[in-house]
């Protein structure tokens, strides 16, 4: 675990630890930031009720932790959703599944009152773009979706041998202009096939901690 990844980490807990209630469900993302955020969440589990993640890697990192994990179909409302991301840009829009996991993430983020995004200082960029962008594909619409993403300026490559937590593949995209990323993130969900792609601009942070590296 890098020392910028606890850093931000600690900060998270500093931001909510005082805000914790005995009926506070959680949100929690996926990735290497958010697992040291675990780590730290971990001795305040005593203050809030549980966590809902947003992938099969958290929900066993947060049980072992003695964290209850619940589905996102069984509670009402989660006030703190916690996640990195691959790239912020100064608006605040993200570039989220370098681990494949961004689907659930949105989906978690979208129920969330408030999204804070953890990462070091590596991750701000003035456009996004230079991290290839992840899109879920039902494996069937895999090519279907490829030639369609071509055709939009994309090159997309398959991540080989990873499959989602819903079965699914990943195509990473790079070459498309994405300046306008409202405008890409609903194209791109357009496509038949594509279960969702990893531009948050709609689902966006409303507090972005970053530490040094
Ligand atoms: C998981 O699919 C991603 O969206 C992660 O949130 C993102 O890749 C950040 O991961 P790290 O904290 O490991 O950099």
């Amino acid at each position: 675990m890098s020392a910028s990844k606890i850093n931000v980490a600690k900060q998270a807990i500093s931001f909510i630890q005082d805000k914790l209630t005995p009926s506070m469900i959680l949100g929690i993302g996926t990735g290497s930031t958010v697992n040291c955020f675990i780590e730290e969440l971990s001795e305040f589990s005593h203050l809030f009720k549980g966590a809902v993640s947003s992938s099969n890697a958290s929900s066993e990192l947060l049980q072992s932790k003695g964290i209850e994990v619940f589905n996102l179909n069984d509670v009402n409302g989660i006030e703190f959703y916690i996640d990195g991301a691959d790239e912020v840009d100064k608006n605040n829009n993200l570039i989220k599944g370098g681990g494949a996991a961004h689907t659930r993430e949105k989906i978690v983020a979208s129920a969330a009152q408030d999204f804070i995004c953890i990462v070091d200082e590596s991750k701000l960029v003035e456009k996004l773009g230079a991290f290839p962008l992840p899109v879920e594909v039902i494996p069937e619409s895999r090519s279907l979706v490829a030639r369609r993403i071509v055709a939009l300026g994309g090159i997309p490559e398959l991540r080989v041998g990873v499959m989602t937590d819903q079965g699914n593949q990943i195509l990473d995209v790079t070459g498309l202009d994405l300046s306008n990323p409202e405008e890409i993130e609903l194209k791109l969900n357009s496509f038949a096939g594509v279960v969702d792609n990893g531009i948050f601009s709609f689902e966006k942070p409303s507090l972005v901690l970053v530490s040094e590296i």
